[in-house]
């Protein structure tokens, strides 16, 4: 199993001029989406050494298939799967549908496992959250939001497993930990008698401070393409 494509179907749901972002935005989210599962980020120089041998290249990349506009007079959506049901995932099986909307709450974004209901099967980020450029919000304005939420939808937990020390995301090479970290963490933050990898695409820091996967997690995402996998079809096997 080589390099995997994923094809992206982006639904932008606006409620108002500025909320219908521009391609630019969109084209910026999927840049971001194959520089973090590629290891070309160029944020990657400032990983401490000690987790030199954990980051890895994914191996996974993404292309627009398709942009889709609605215009709505709903201001915010929750996380309650409204705005799929609203705007049906097209061909799920096949393609990450990614909806692009806003959320409220101060809830970034939230995405659905491998196999569950395919009719809402995808990933929801909020406007602001979504993409590097245009209406974008610091300290979530470098597109990692779409990173991490694509992440749970290829199967990632967080980091510290949703739970104290000794509950697993399911990936050896993450130090276990006991709580997400926020903000931009200094090194070393140790939880659990270990050095947290709190640059890790799936702890809670700022975009700026979240950097890379780890082999452990290429590996957990890659499984699920093998044949026979929940998201076999995804990678056309
Ligand atoms: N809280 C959200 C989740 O658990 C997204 C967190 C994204 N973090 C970020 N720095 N963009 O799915
Ligand atoms: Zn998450
Ligand atoms: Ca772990």
């Amino acid at each position: 199993m080589g390099v995997i494509n994923i094809p992206v179907y982006v639904h932008v749901v606006y409620s108002n001029s500025v909320e219908n972002i521009s391609s630019a935005q969109v084209n910026s989210q999927i840049s971001v989406l194959n520089a973090d599962f590629r290891k070309t980020n160029n944020d990657a120089n400032q990983l401490p050494s000690e987790f030199d041998n954990a980051i890895t290249d994914s191996e996974i990349e993404f292309t627009l298939a398709g942009t889709f506009r609605y215009a709505s007079s709903n201001t915010s959506w929750g996380t309650n799967d409204a705005v799929k049901s609203a705007y049906p995932p097209i061909t799920p099986e096949t393609h990450l549908n990614i909806w692009v909307c806003s959320i409220g709450g101060g809830i970034l974004g939230y995405a659905q496992f491998p196999g569950g209901n395919s009719s809402t099967d995808g990933v929801v980020i909020g406007t602001q959250y979504f993409g590097s450029t245009g209406y974008v919000a610091a300290p979530f304005d470098k597109g990692r939001t779409g990173t991490h939420e694509v992440g749970h939808y290829l199967n990632l937990r967080h980091i510290w497993g949703d739970g104290r020390c000794r509950q697993d995301d399911f990936v050896a090479d993450t130090p276990s930990s006991d709580g997400p970290n926020y903000g931009c963490p200094s090194y070393p933050t140790v939880n659990c008698k270990s050095n947290d990898m709190t640059m890790n695409y799936m702890d809670y820091t700022n975009d700026t401070c979240m950097y890379m996967f780890s082999d452990g997690q290429r590996n957990r995402m890659r499984a699920i393409f093998a044949p026979g996998g929940s998201r076999a079809a995804l990678a056309g096997n």
